[in-house]
């Protein structure tokens, strides 16, 4: 994949899962360079790309997500993360709850006092440093505050309730050794998301960015698709709900 939007390579260490967000055990880290560069074309295919609303309905523990909620402040204003897997949502709680910015000003809190309490600089200097300039990501006048939605939901079972506002999802399908799909459709599990994801679209305004490994093929009757990227062993689908279908 050619980065068109995140052309230079830039200092991702801030959100690294072992300073201020977390990493579910068994969910693999997100390259951050690759989830901007993809959020950035989905940006590209909106009409309209202030207040918006974004969802991840494999979220994990929601490092992906939390990523995006930071580093695309400014645009989004709803941020809903599901998973079927309970465990990995206490993870996933715990990164979205600091991008409403409270919990974010305990950490700093937190980390200030631990910071206090000893002579030497440390390794608590560094993460907080990182938690304050996440902080001031938040704090841009241009970024709306944040409604964050976190639950428990089998994707390929029926479709979560919101009135049709979404306008993003971005989501790391599970492949590979470290996670594999769950629940118990008939039914192939991707033609099942798309037909579920499909119900929360804004079809007037939304795009979705599927990841997925390389031998994966994303189709489907109710979407278009817009752009297709690879990158390394991970494959990426940019689709664009067909309107006609509401
Ligand atoms: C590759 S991981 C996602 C990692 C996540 N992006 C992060 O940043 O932590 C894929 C996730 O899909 C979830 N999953 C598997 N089957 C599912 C289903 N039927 N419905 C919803 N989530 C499912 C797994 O529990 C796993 O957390």
């Amino acid at each position: 994949m050619k980065f068109k939007f995140e052309a230079l390579k830039k200092d991702y260490s801030d959100f690294s899962s072992d300073k201020v967000l977390i990493n579910a055990p068994r969910t693999p880290a997100f390259p951050v360079r690759v989830a901007s560069e993809i959020m950035a074309r989905c940006l590209s295919f909106l009409k309209n790309t202030d207040h918006l609303t974004i969802y991840d309905p494999c979220c994990g523990g929601a490092h992906l997500l939390t990523v995006l909620g930071f580093l695309y402040s400014t645009n989004l204003a709803r941020i809903y993360g599901s998973d079927i897997d309970e465990k990995a949502l206490t993870y996933a709680r715990k990164n979205l709850d600091l991008l409403t910015g409270e919990s974010l000003q305990q950490k700093i809190k937190a980390l200030q006092a631990d910071n206090k309490a000893q002579d030497e600089q440390t390794q608590s200097t560094e993460v907080l440093n990182s938690a304050n300039r996440l902080a001031t990501m938040l704090l841009d006048a241009k970024a709306p505050q944040k409604e964050v939605q976190c639950f428990q939901w089998d994707i390929t079972k029926d479709s979560p309730t919101f009135s049709e506002n979404v306008n993003i999802v971005i989501t790391d399908l599970p492949y590979g050794n470290m996670t594999h799909w769950q629940g118990d459709s008939k039914e192939p599990p991707t033609k099942r998301l798309l037909d579920n994801i499909y119900q929360t679209l804004d079809v007037n305004n939304s795009v979705i960015a599927i990841i997925c490994n390389k031998k994966e093929r994303i189709a489907h009757n109710n979407f278009t698709q817009v752009n297709r990227l690879k990158h390394g062993k991970r494959q990426i689908f940019i689709l664009q709900p067909l309107k006609s279908l509401k």
